[in-house]
């Protein structure tokens, strides 16, 4: 049986070490190491996000990270741990939240990075829709024959 609760600050250094595992696993550009993923997530927690524990068997499976606004709730991090993917958490997870905490927001946002193709399929399995696609230049400043055209 899966088990929601909500992440309290005592739960940020386990947030942190499974925020790094999701930035490996998106190939996310961010570099920041674990006491510094802890602060920031102790600092959101304070302030305007949520998050969510998903238990299994007393142990945390996945985790949600969101930030409800006027009109919409922006979901931030989405995380289900390596060892139980592919066995109906994630999807059990999001209707738990869509059900649940999420539920009095007409309108509930994401970013998915363009090479993360599994979460793309799997935001698509629980009923979400492309809406738009950020696009940038990175300046490599240190090394100019590397910028983008
Ligand atoms: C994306 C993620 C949350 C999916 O969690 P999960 O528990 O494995 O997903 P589920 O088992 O509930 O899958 C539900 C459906 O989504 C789709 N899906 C899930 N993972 C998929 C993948 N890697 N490739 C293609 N489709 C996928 C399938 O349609 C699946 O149904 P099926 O198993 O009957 O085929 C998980 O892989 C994860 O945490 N990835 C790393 C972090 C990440 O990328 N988070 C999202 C950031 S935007």
């Amino acid at each position: 049986m899966l088990i929601c609760r909500p992440g309290t600050d005592a739960d940020a250094p386990l947030l942190a070490q499974l925020n790094q595992q999701l930035i490996q696993d998106e190939v996310h550009r961010n570099r920041m190491t674990i006491p510094e993923l802890e602060r920031r997530m102790r600092n959101w927690l304070a302030t305007e996000y949520r998050a969510a524990l998903f238990i299994e068997a007393s142990t945390v499976v996945a985790y949600a990270l969101y930030r409800p606004e006027k009109d919409a709730v922006y979901v931030r991090q989405f995380f289900v741990c390596r060892e139980h993917r592919r066995r109906g958490i994630g999807r059990k997870a999001m209707q738990m939240l869509l059900g649940g905490e999420l539920a009095a927001f007409d309108r509930v946002y994401l970013d998915v990075l363009t090479k993360n193709g599994g979460a793309h399929c799997f935001w698509e399995a629980v009923g979400f829709h492309d809406y738009a696609l950020t696009m940038e230049i990175v300046r490599d400043r240190a090394n100019p024959r590397c910028s983008a055209p």
